[in-house]
């Protein structure tokens, strides 16, 4: 293909351009006399949205979801790549040891020496130590302290149960109670592990608590679950209660039609998209539209900007489907607008948009009301593009925005509003007619953009860390649709 894609992709390189809006100035002003509030109630949204949560069943994936009712694929599933961790004689798959090594150093940095008590075990070693248990306690005792052949984290290799090094409180509760088990407990996230069975959710895991059993997730979906307070895997997966809603992921597009029809199209994590339903018709006098939780309830919605000016949401149901539309306001015709959680402490999504001044200006929604009085981040923005992302992955959203001369600059944002002076991080983006944020396409917790060429074809740009991973086509003929997201 004869455009520059992945090939003018620039990192860090300074911004030249001229007429850069001036960062946040974080002034706050009233509601516009264009823009008023509308329907008091109406709740207000929620950006970096939610993380696509689809368990995973795959017994290599660092994912993979593995309990009482979902036993390894295949049962006797032996994992690539096991390493002795740190000589102990125990051997865990060589991602998860790798980072259990950078754990105990951050430990004993802290002054808590911890041991290797158990890692991988294969399905003979579990059977054998489940028969021990059945034998010993019984087996309705044994099934709340060991997991069955072929039922057991152990097998995959990112699991590991760990000590204090002295050998005090070995496999035993009173573990959590010490410096190191409190340590272990507070810090585990960081280096992509999670404590498996907590305290208190014996009746979601199936185990009694067992604060010596440490499962690598890696350390996205470690910082998700703590983020957003999940306190199993099982919550975080079966938890989604998105599960029967309509729009399922971040990543899920809806576009309009040339009857005017709308559209859901989803990709399998990585793949293409394809058509998946018809859920509307009639909305050819669409100006906008953004699939976002914005009442944050953990369904996806659909926050709609018509032509003629209204702006307002159709609520996701979980079961399936919408609610009648409710405004949120009027007045946005002339707007060019994005969602997203400027303020990383808000719970809500707001609008950032630009009138024909050209002045970027912020919508919060703060209580769950309509939105609210705006902040002004500056002039000279009329005429390009304007996405919420979080391209250094800090967890605060950034602005992306696309210069009409095709430069893609990022602001970082600060998680209060502001912005900082950008860089560019793309070059030839010119030919991209549609920008706009994906959230869990590559799996879960995953970051990127989805982009559409002058040619028809749609393109993903994966985020690594102020980095692009390889782009990847994942569709073609998308010219004559209206894309929304
Ligand atoms: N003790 C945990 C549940 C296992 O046997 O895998
Ligand atoms: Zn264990």
């Amino acid at each position: 293909m004869a455009v520059p894609l992945c090939a003018a992709l620039l990192l860090g390189t300074p911004a030249t351009a001229p007429a850069l809006p001036a960062p946040a100035a974080a002034a706050s002003a009233v509601v516009p006399a264009a823009l008023p509030a509308l329907q008091a109630g109406a709740a207000p949204a929620t950006v970096n949205p939610l993380r696509s949560l689809a368990p995973v069943f795959t017994a290599s994936s660092t994912s993979v979801l593995v309990n009482k009712s979902h036993p390894l694929n295949p049962l006797r599933y032996v994992p690539a790549n096991l390493v002795n961790a740190r000589g102990s004689g125990h051997y865990l798959r060589s991602d998860a040891a790798g980072a259990l090594n950078t754990l105990f150093n951050a430990a004993a940095g802290a002054g808590h020496g911890l041991a290797v008590v158990s890692g991988y075990r294969s399905y003979d070693t579990q059977a054998s130590l489940y028969n021990y248990y059945v034998q010993t306690y019984g087996q309705a005792y044994a099934d709340t302290i060991s997991a069955r052949p072929g039922y057991s984290e152990h097998q995959t290799g990112l699991a590991v149960d760990i000590g204090n090094a002295s050998g005090s409180c070995g496999l035993s509760t009173c573990f959590g109670d010490t410096p190191a088990g409190r340590w272990v407990a507070a810090n585990a996230y960081r280096y992509g592990f999670i404590v498996r069975y907590p305290n208190g959710w014996s009746g979601t895991t199936g185990y009694s608590y067992e604060p010596w059993h440490l499962r690598y997730v890696g350390t996205t979906i470690s910082a998700d679950m703590r983020a957003r307070s999940y306190p199993t895997l099982e919550h975080y997966f079966a938890g989604n209660p998105a599960a029967g809603a309509t729009l399922k992921s971040g990543s899920d597009i809806v576009a309009v039609n040339s009857a005017g029809q709308l559209l859901r199209y989803t990709a399998a994590t990585g793949g293409s998209y394809k058509f998946h339903s018809t859920i509307g018709s009639g909305w050819g006098n669409l100006k906008q539209a953004f699939v976002v939780d914005w009442n944050s309830d953990g369904v996806y919605d659909l926050l709609v900007q018509w032509k003629a000016g209204n702006l307002g949401f159709y609520r996701g149901r979980s079961g399936g489907g919408f609610d009648g539309l409710r405004s949120v306001g009027w007045g946005w015709a002339d707007m060019t607008i994005t969602v997203g959680k400027l303020h990383r402490s808000h719970k809500y999504p707001g609008v950032l948009g630009y009138k024909p001044d050209g002045v970027l200006r912020y919508y919060p929604n703060t209580s769950g009301g309509a939105l609210g009085g705006f902040t002004s981040t500056g002039p000279g923005w009329a005429g390009r593009g304007i996405t919420l992302a979080d391209w250094n992955n800090d967890g605060n959203s950034d602005v992306l925005s696309q210069l009409p001369s095709g430069s893609l600059l990022y602001y970082m944002g600060n998680g209060t509003g502001g912005i900082a002076y950008p860089s560019t991080i793309g070059t030839g983006w010119q030919v991209m007619n549609y920008i706009a944020p994906a959230f869990g396409y590559a799996g879960p917790g995953t970051r990127g953009l989805l982009a559409r060429k002058s040619d028809g074809t749609l393109h993903y740009y994966g985020f690594g860390t102020k980095a692009w991973l390889p782009r990847k086509q994942v569709g073609a003929g998308w010219g004559p649709m209206r894309i929304f997201k």
